[in-house]
């Protein structure tokens, strides 16, 4: 990918006029924010409501070994109350949601903040009926339906912590989750419709809760109405209980530090871990982040098609636009269901202002043709936006001219979930944007850029390595669930005193930020965040399968595709069928998007004397680009590589 702009792109006149946040007031903000944070951000936290005001703003300390992020620490406040029952007033009859269905046939729903605030409390008071209470634990694995964000927003309200987990994941990985934060209840949906197609979410659900603790409640939202098994001494009929519910439920008092949700996300060792967010500078963090990166103002209608099985979800759909009383549109289907053109005909149809996509979305539509774009009236948009993995100028120019008409800033935002929001990303009225550049730095954020094996910063412009950051902003994680140190080693021990993202940066000539992709053993597939790891062990659980080794490759439609290495168990052979096997297999352990691309037969796999596999060989062959492997005399044998290049799949 390229690293230079040939074209830039600066923010039009009625932008950098009517923006909430221009070129100087960004310099200004910026400049405070790192001079004075504490001063910057008690200004900010006070866009939200707290019941219990706070006296100390920050308190972290990022040395390794003894790591402590709080942010407001003893204020308190409720997350679902501020995301609802504050706009009451003002605009209760105003439209929150806007829920378009999987099929254009079925009516769309406007959920207004009064109706919002109803389905959150029968929501709520059903769950603390079944028992739940503050610091439990609640998994939701459920379609992208309005009921989705009530349970969100209940839990918030109640002060149960939530674990989403994304409905495309297999039941082991249900079952996993649900074991590792010891969660009481499992919320899901008799099928998810997607793309025409309906997913067995209770099925799945009755599969993955065979292997968890019986006393592990399933309530279950009635989305198609479709057969189900069902359990009387577990299974909790969430539709014909909410009909009866009371629609009334006092928000909690939560502490400002006190868990909001858990996330369970890939890293490049091990099972996914839980990443844990907090209640008052998550929220204080979303909802500005929000505002600004996309020039958010009364009376847009905002969508972002993320799934809330992803972080993304988790701040930009619900409590980021919630928090500030924004119209945000959930979406249940897919970009090419009925046909290429639904995410256009949405936008017409809905009047969408501000479009937030993945990269891998607008590369798969820009290959069905502009036909399906130009076909739309999106006089209405306003912002575009995109997240989750390098765009390539390719899809952003596509993006810009087909999508845009040129009139539209392209926000390129650069974040994880670990930062709880937007991290790098240009700012429409501020900031002139370079196709595949994340820019500039959010308020608060201190980028450093660091020499890989030595860990010395590397000051001035025209440089590239490893991306740290080198303080802490309200949004950040602030442990792994029940594994702190794991949460020290992971994101404090490589470079001390900073925060590791994981990413490689460049800073251009102009100071701005280009992100290079993963220095680790992380890969993106489709914008979603796998770590090799997993996969490796999903197929070494295999009978016939030895040891394995997995890497990315360049993927033209997924950014990375996954391609694995596999040694058979002596005795076994090679096959067609065993590879279809695999794929299946890997699929029922971890879910379809982790899906092997390629599965390569490999007698051995390179190995250091030590019997460390060396990815760097097998990443370049999976690559195409075994011209250039580096120095293999470490290697015990150095004729396997001889045998994987001349067997590759990736020709
Ligand atoms: C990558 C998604 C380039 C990056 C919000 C990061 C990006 C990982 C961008 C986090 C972007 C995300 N440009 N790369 N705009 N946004 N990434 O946790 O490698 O699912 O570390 O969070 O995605 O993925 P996650």
């Amino acid at each position: 990918m390229s690293n230079v702009a040939t074209q830039t792109y600066p923010p039009s006149d009625d932008m950098a006029a009517n923006a909430h946040v221009n070129a100087a007031k960004y310099d200004a903000m910026y400049h405070a924010s790192i001079a004075d944070p504490e001063g910057f951000w008690l200004e900010q936290a006070q866009r939200i409501d707290w019941m219990k005001p706070f006296t100390k703003v920050k308190d972290v300390d990022f040395t390794f070994g003894q790591v402590k992020i709080n942010w407001f620490a003893d204020g308190a406040l409720n997350v679902s109350a501020n995301c609802i029952d504050r706009h009451l007033e003002t605009r209760g009859d105003q439209t929150a949601i806007i829920w378009e269905p999987d099929s254009p046939d079925e009516e769309a729903q406007h959920i207004s903040y009064r109706a919002l605030h109803a389905q959150t409390c029968k929501m709520a008071n059903i769950l603390r009926d079944i028992g739940v209470g503050k610091g439990d634990r609640v998994i939701i694995y459920m379609p992208m339906i309005p009921e989705a964000a009530y349970a969100m927003l209940a839990c918030a309200r109640i002060g149960a912590i939530h674990s989403i987990v994304f409905a495309g994941f297999s039941p082991d990985a249900l079952a996993a989750r649900v074991q590792g934060s010891d969660a009481k209840v499992v919320i899901t949906a008799d099928y998810a419709p997607r793309g025409g197609k309906a997913t067995p979410l209770k099925a799945n659900a009755d599969k993955a809760l065979a292997g968890c603790d019986p006393s592990v409640k399933c309530m279950v939202v009635r989305r198609t109405g479709g057969d189900v098994a069902w359990n009387d001494a577990r299974d909790v009929d969430y539709t014909a209980l909410e009909k009866e519910a009371s629609d009334i439920c006092a928000p909690e008092e939560m502490n400002a530090e006190d868990p909001l949700f858990i996330l369970y996300t890939s890293g490049s060792t091990g099972q996914p871990k839980g990443v844990v967010h907090t209640s008052g500078g998550y929220l204080v963090y979303a909802a500005l982040t929000h505002e600004v990166t996309f020039d958010y103002h009364d009376g847009d209608v905002y969508w972002c098609t993320a799934d809330v099985g992803w972080v993304t979800g988790h701040s930009y759909i619900v409590y980021g636009p919630l928090a500030n009383g924004a119209t945000t549109l959930m979406f249940e289907g897919v970009p090419t269901y009925p046909d290429a053109s639904r995410f256009w005909q949405i936008c017409e149809k809905h009047k969408v202002n501000q479009f937030y996509t993945a990269p891998t979305a607008i590369r798969a539509l820009m290959g069905k043709g502009r036909a399906f774009v130009d076909g739309c009236d999106l006089s209405s948009l306003k912002l575009l936006g995109t997240v989750g993995e390098p765009i390539n100028p390719e899809a952003w120019n596509w993006y810009n001219d087909v999508v845009g008409k040129g009139n539209c800033p392209i926000v390129d935002t650069w974040w994880q979930t670990e930062t709880g929001g937007h991290l790098m990303t240009p700012l429409p009225g501020a900031h002139t944007t370079k196709p595949g550049a994340a820019m500039k730095p959010f308020f608060g954020i201190k980028p450093v850029v660091l020499e890989p094996t030595t860990g010395a910063e590397i000051e001035g412009n025209d440089v590239e390595g490893v991306l740290c950051i080198a303080d802490s902003w309200p949004g950040q994680m602030r442990t792994v669930w029940g594994d702190h140190e794991r949460f020290e080693q992971t994101y404090f021990s490589d470079y001390k005193g900073y925060y590791f993202t994981g990413d490689g940066c460049r800073r251009d000539a102009d100071g701005d930020y280009w992100i290079t992709g993963r220095v680790d053993d992380v890969i993106n597939v489709s914008g979603h965040r796998m770590g090799t790891a997993e996969v490796e062990s999903a197929l070494v659980a295999h009978p016939k399968v030895a040891e394995a080794a997995v890497v990315g490759f360049p993927h033209d439609i997924k950014g990375q595709g996954i391609y694995c290495y596999v040694s058979l168990m002596s005795g076994e052979n090679p096959s067609e069928d065993l590879r279809a096997e695999l794929r299946n297999w890997v699929r029922s352990e971890i879910g379809p998007i982790a899906s092997p691309d390629m599965i390569q037969w490999a007698p051995g796999l390179p190995k250091t004397r030590s019997g460390k596999i060396m990815r760097r060989i097998l990443r370049k062959i999976a690559e195409n680009d075994y011209g250039t492997l580096g120095d293999t005399s470490t290697l015990a044998e150095p004729e396997v590589v001889d045998d994987l290049i001349a067997n590759r799949m990736n020709r």
